[in-house]
């Protein structure tokens, strides 16, 4: 059983707070051990230290390249004993070094029903421009694994929200944020529980 959690952040952290919340409520079946941020003093570390979880950024800054940058996360990963790694808000791209330390170990979270509206420069408000500029009506967030591609994975779970005529970017994000502080904390009880296998891109439940 997977027991300590490592979360990836960047920014606010309302996904690093639902972990947390669902730590502390019972859902989630383990432990945060560490909360690692690529940036100094964004409010997720402030929410970390609030739960005395144990904070360190790793700055890509003091890193000469992707490939360091994400060594120095796995050094990170690994003097914490972590089990389970959790991007919530991470917006860095990591090198397959940490992926391959990790096999079907990394989960992230995706403002959109991959594998539409994913990969590159699909981020933030681009994604919810995107999703209305499509005319598509109904969007939603993603918990998958993490591979060595930007937003490809097997797909954990997904939940939908709908597009309405009078919806903007902001107002589809909002949606879409509430969803994901739903799903992550589930999908992480899940894949801890380790009550799955992957067949390909596919993430099956069934016993069969
Ligand atoms: C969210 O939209 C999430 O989907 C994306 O980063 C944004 C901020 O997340 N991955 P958080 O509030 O920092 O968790």
């Amino acid at each position: 059983m997977l027991k300590r959690i490592g979360v990836l952040v960047s920014g606010g952290g309302s996904n690093l707070q639902a972990l947390i919340d669902g730590v502390e409520s019972g859902l989630i079946p383990g432990e945060i051990a560490v909360v690692i941020s690529n940036k100094p003093g964004v409010y997720a570390l402030e929410r970390a230290s609030n739960h005395r979880i144990p904070t360190v950024v790793v700055n890509p800054r003091d890193c000469p390249n992707v490939v360091e940058f994400s060594k120095a996360i796995l050094a990170v990963c690994q003097e914490y004993q972590v089990d389970l790694v959790c991007m919530a808000g991470f917006m860095r791209i990591i090198d397959r070094v940490l992926v391959e330390a990790y096999p079907n170990r990394i989960l992230n979270i995706h403002p959109a029903l991959l594998p539409a509206f994913g990969g590159k420069g699909m981020y933030g408000h681009h994604v919810h421009e995107a999703v209305i500029a499509s005319g598509a009506k109904f969007s939603g967030a993603t918990v998958h694994f993490v591979t060595a591609e930007t937003d490809i994975g097997p797909i954990v779970t997904q939940e939908i929200v709908s597009v309405v005529d009078q919806d903007t970017p902001e107002s589809v994000a909002a949606k879409v944020l509430q969803v994901e502080h739903q799903i992550y904390p589930q999908a992480v009880k899940l894949v801890m529980e380790e009550q799955f296998r992957i067949e390909g891109m596919r993430v099956l439940y069934s016993k069969s």
